[in-house]
């Protein structure tokens, strides 16, 4: 499987994609890696790898649209079969979201439905988790849909909050977490794996 992987910052997640491609865990080839954000440190683990890195950056596109039509034109040329949000912080356009439906997956550092949507980027989660007072969070591989953090969930695994948590030891943890079920949830799309039925993503196991 052609997988395409969009970032915008360290790209851990896309390390730890990387590492799983090349020690045969999964069976997919990352073609290449898209960041909307100039000079993020996520292209230079790219490129160290010989993937094709191209920066889109958003601030460079008049509209939306336009910015969305550039990364379509790249996930077209390099004939991208799964795309992969891996700390991607753009919204993707409807269109986008049409052409690969039930293909795009993405990370998030929290248990969907709790502490998603637009205002919990970066950290914001990991402080608004803390500040509730919840004992448990985690994190979550969904499917893309219209919404934000709202797809079908593939895999979800809990991360326990301990009472002497900050915002970063927490997101440490989950981010732990992240690097193991992004390459798993990966791994089991390229093996034909996942089935969504309507709202739910049924892992098949036998072959
Ligand atoms: C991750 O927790 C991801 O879910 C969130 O940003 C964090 C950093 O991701 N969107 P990465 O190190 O850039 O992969």
């Amino acid at each position: 499987v052609r997988i395409g992987v969009l970032i915008s910052g360290g790209g851990s997640n896309l390390q730890a994609l990387i590492d799983n491609v090349e020690n045969g865990y999964i069976n997919g080839e990352i073609v290449m890696v898209i960041s909307d954000k100039k000079g993020v440190y996520g292209i230079e683990r790219a490129r160290k790898h010989g993937i094709n890195a191209v920066e889109i950056d958003k601030k460079e596109f008049e509209d939306r649209n336009a910015f969305m039509k550039a990364i379509i034109n790249e996930l077209e040329r390099h004939k991208v079969e799964l795309v992969v949000l891996a700390g991607f912080l753009s919204i993707l356009s409807q269109d986008v979201i049409e052409r690969y439906r039930n293909r795009i997956m993405n990370t998030h550092p929290s248990l969907i439905p709790a502490f998603c949507g637009k205002g919990y980027y970066g950290y914001r989660v990991h402080k608004a988790v803390l500040e509730y007072g919840a004992k448990v969070s985690g994190a979550t591989v969904h499917f893309v849909d219209e919404g934000t953090d709202t797809g079908p969930i593939i895999l979800q695994e809990a991360v326990k909050v301990e009472d002497d948590d900050t915002p970063e030891t927490l997101a440490a943890r989950i981010l732990s977490v992240e690097h193991k079920l992004l390459p798993q949830a990966v791994k089991l799309y390229c093996e034909g794996k996942l089935m969504v039925e309507g709202r739910k993503v049924v892992i098949k196991t036998m072959n």
